[in-house]
């Protein structure tokens, strides 16, 4: 068995909604602005009180509940992030203790930013084929605390990003599955480090490089993707992209040729959670019942290093 089979899924989000009109108060900008420039209508943001692992349990105790299993039934935990509360001990490591897991089993964390669950998912993929987890259920979260690295000066960036997390129970299948993953060193990229307070360092990011890094990378990764496949995108039900920018998917739709519907949207609600970004929507897609048993569903990342991939999943 070499395909993944999604049993279960999940989201955690902050209690505080933040709309346009309250970053507006935050910073100089607008609802026009941001609206008409991202797609993005309002975003979440942590409480003092609230963490970037709270999130992950939570997110994490729902995809559980779901594949109707129990905290000691799961045999490995990857967690992709990079702001998450510490730097170590990991967030996967936090979520182990938080979900009560009695048994001791393998737990790591993965950053490539925002292409990062997909590489949380390839990571869980191969340790459950080379034997190293401990049971045949692992469990991969995206999650990020990114308000606590944001700039709240910098317009250009702060007004993108969000807090949430989304997590997926997931086993070996014998279904289709293809995946790629790929980083090489850009000065594009986005900066951040939420290693200790007093070190704090804000991200930094230059959009429109990564915009144009975006349109471009995209179809070539879906393009690669549907050949190693061996299938056409008329045979693919859903596409979800990281959603950091409604025109990055606009672009996209519109060089393929694509049609728009195919390619999910739901930054306006959330703003860019970067690693929480796909496994957040394609849990949406899966509670309202979008996508069916059947279905074949591709998944593009595309975020700082710079990194990106993409990934084949079966339902
Ligand atoms: O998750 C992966 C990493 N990040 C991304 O994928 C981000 C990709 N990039 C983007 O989404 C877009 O490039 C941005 C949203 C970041 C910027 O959009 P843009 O259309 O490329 O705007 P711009 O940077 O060209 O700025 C246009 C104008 C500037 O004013 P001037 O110089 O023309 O007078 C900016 O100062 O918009 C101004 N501006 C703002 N105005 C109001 C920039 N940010 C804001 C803001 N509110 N928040």
């Amino acid at each position: 068995m070499t395909g993944l089979q999604i049993l279960g899924s999940g989201h955690g989000l902050p209690k505080r909604c933040v709309t346009n009109e309250d970053m507006a108060q935050i910073v100089d900008t607008n609802n026009e602005w941001i609206t008409t420039r991202t797609g993005i209508e309002q975003r979440y943001f942590c409480s003092e009180e609230e963490t970037c692992g709270q999130l992950a349990a939570q997110a994490a105790q729902q995809a559980l509940q779901q594949a109707n299993l129990s905290a000691d039934q799961i045999g490995l935990i990857v967690a992709a992030t990079f702001t998450s509360d510490y730097l170590t001990p990991s967030l996967a490591c936090q979520v182990h203790q938080a979900l009560g897991c009695t048994k001791p089993i393998p737990c790591m964390d993965v950053n490539a930013a925002c292409t990062g669950f997909l590489y949380g998912l390839e990571t869980a993929r191969s340790l459950l084929m080379s034997g190293s987890a401990n049971s045949e259920y692992a469990l991969v979260i995206g999650a990020e605390g990114l308000s606590r690295v944001l700039d709240f000066t910098d317009r250009t960036s702060c007004v993108l990003f969000g807090d949430a997390a989304a997590a997926m129970v997931v086993r070996l299948a014998d279904t289709p599955y293809s995946c790629i993953l790929n980083a090489s060193g850009d000065t594009t990229s986005l900066f951040a480090n939420s290693l200790l307070p007093n070190q704090a360092r804000f991200l930094q990011m230059d959009g429109k490089a990564i915009f144009r890094f975006a349109v471009d990378i995209i179809p070539k990764c879906l393009e690669q993707l549907l050949q190693k496949s061996g299938l056409t995108l008329e045979q693919i039900d859903h596409v979800v992209c990281h959603q950091a920018n409604s025109r990055i998917i606009d672009h996209v739709v519109k060089k393929l040729g694509a049609p728009p519907t195919m390619f999910y949207k739901n930054m306006q609600r959330f703003g860019n959670t970067s690693a929480a970004s796909i496994p957040l929507a394609l849990d949406e897609l899966l509670q309202n019942g979008t996508i069916r048993p059947g279905q074949k569903v591709v998944c593009i990342g595309f975020g700082a290093g710079l990194t990106w991939g993409a990934c084949l999943l079966s339902f």
